[in-house]
C-alpha cells in the first residue's frame, strides 16, 4: 500500500514559502533534510518493517525528499534574486554575525595569579620588583659574595652597556644584570616596608640556558618571605603545607629535605607527594613518588641586613618557586616551549 506523505510536504512548503532569509532557510534545510532530519528520521525505520513493506515505504519518502527539495531550491532562486537586485551598499541585516573571539589569561599568569591568591588569602602582600637588577642586589646582598663557589649556580646575563667591556667575572657591585631569580626582590622589599612583613614577588627571571623542553633563557618565578620578631622553621613548613594543599589538593603531603642556598641557613627543598599516583609512582613523578616543587629556609642574618633588618631583632623565613615547573605538573605539560611559542591551538586549551 503506498504511503501518503503528502501533509508532511504541505507543512514544508508552507513553512519554506514563509521564509524571509537564508539562515532560517537553512534551519528548514536541516529540519527536513539534514542528518537528522525528519526523512533521515523515517528512512531509519525502513529496516524494522516487514520486507514486503519496505519498498513503497521507501519510495514515498524519496518523493517527499524531491518535493521538499523543490520547494528549497525554489525558495533559495527567489532569496537570491533579491538580493542580486539590491541596490549597491546594500547590506543583508539579516545574515548572522560574526562570533567576536574571545580573549583568556596565557595559562602561566593564571597559574601565578593562583599562587600569588592563596599566599594573599594567608596575609601575604605582594611586591614587584624590577628584572634589570644590580650585581649587588642579585648576589651581594643575599649572601652570595664576588667570585664565591655558590654564584656558579647562578649564571647570569649581564647587562652590557655602551663603550663598557663586560666580563662574568671580574665585577663592580655596580654592574647590570637580568635578575637570574626573584630572591633579589627580598632586599627591595624589605627596604620598602618595616618588619614584621610577610610578602611574595613574583616575575620573570632570566638565565643564558641552551632552550630545550625542560630549559628556557627566561622564566617565572614566585618568591616569599615573612620577617617576625619570633618565626620559626615550623611557621614556614606551615605556611607551605597550607599553600601545597590549596594548590595540589587536600590531600598533599610535604617532604623537607635539607639542601643549600646561599641565602638560607638552615635551607630545604621542597617535594610534595604525587598528586597523579598519590605516591604510588608514575612518569610524573619519575616512579617516586614525590615531585619538587620549591626551596625554602631561614633567611640568613647577612641578608635580612641587607635589607636593612636587625637580625639579633627580626628573623625571617624564605622561599621560591618556578611557576612554568608548576604549570606543566598541574595541566601535564611536557615540554615548557610550548608556554612561548603563542600557538592558538595550545593556548585555547586553558
Ligand atoms: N632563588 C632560588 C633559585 O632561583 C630559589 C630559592 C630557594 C628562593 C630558597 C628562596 C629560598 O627564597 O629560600 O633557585
Amino acid at each position: 500500500m503506498p504511503i501518503d506523505y503528502s501533509h508532511i510536504a504541505d507543512e514544508a512548503k508552507l513553512q519554506i514559502e514563509a521564509v524571509a532569509d537564508k539562515a532560517a532557510l537553512e534551519e528548514l534545510r536541516i529540519k527536513y533534510l539534514g542528518r537528522k532530519g525528519v526523512v533521515a528520521e523515517f528512512m531509519a525505520r525502513i529496516p524494522t518493517l516487514p520486507a514486503d513493506e519496505r519498498k513503497a515505504y521507501g519510495s514515498g519518502l524519496n518523493d517527499l525528499k524531491n518535493k521538499i527539495g523543490v520547494c528549497l531550491a525554489a525558495k533559495e532562486a527567489q532569496l537570491a534574486a533579491i538580493v542580486s537586485s539590491a541596490p549597491d551598499g546594500y547590506i543583508d541585516v539579516t545574515l548572522p554575525g560574526k562570533k567576536p573571539l574571545l580573549g583568556r589569561f596565557h595559562p602561566l599568569t593564571q597559574v601565578e595569579s593562583e599562587i600569588c591568591d592563596i599566599f594573599r588569602r594567608l596575609g601575604f602582600k605582594i611586591f614587584d620588583g624590577p628584572e634589570v637588577e644590580t650585581e649587588y642586589h642579585n648576589f651581594e646582598a643575599l649572601n652570595i659574595p664576588l667570585e664565591h663557589p655558590s654564584r656558579d649556580a647562578f649564571d647570569t646575563f649581564y647587562i652590557k652597556l655602551a663603550g663598557e667591556p663586560v666580563s662574568r667575572l671580574a665585577g663592580s657591585t655596580g654592574k647590570l644584570l637580568l635578575r637570574s631569580h626573584t630572591s633579589p626582590a627580598q632586599i627591595r622589599a624589605m627596604k620598602a616596608a618595616k618588619p614584621p612583613v610577610a610578602i611574595i614577588m613574583p616575575g620573570r627571571v632570566y638565565r643564558p640556558d641552551s632552550v630545550d623542553a625542560s630549559h628556557c633563557f627566561m622564566f617565572h618565578q614566585v618568591e616569599g618571605i615573612a620577617v617576625d620578631a619570633k618565626i620559626r622553621f615550623s611557621d614556614l613548613k606551615g605556611i607551605l603545607i597550607a599553600f601545597a594543599q590549596e594548590m595540589f589538593g587536600q590531600k598533599t603531603k610535604l617532604r623537607f629535605r635539607p639542601s643549600f642556598f646561599p641565602f638560607t641557613e638552615p635551607s630545604a627543598e621542597v617535594d610534595i607527594s604525587c598528586f597523579l599516583c598519590r605516591g604510588q609512582g608514575c612518569s610524573v613523578c619519575k616512579k617516586s613518588g614525590w615531585i619538587e616543587v620549591l626551596g625554602c629556609g631561614m633567611m640568613h642574618p647577612h641578608v635580612l641586613k641587607s635589607g636593612g633588618y636587625d637580625p639579633k631583632k627580626w628573623r625571617g623565613f624564605a622561599f621560591g618557586m618556578g611557576v612554568e615547573r608548576i604549570a606543566m605538573l598541574k595541566f601535564g605539560i611536557n615540554d615548557i616551549r610550548l608556554f612561548f611559542e603563542n600557538d592558538l591551538r595550545f593556548l585555547e586549551q586553558f
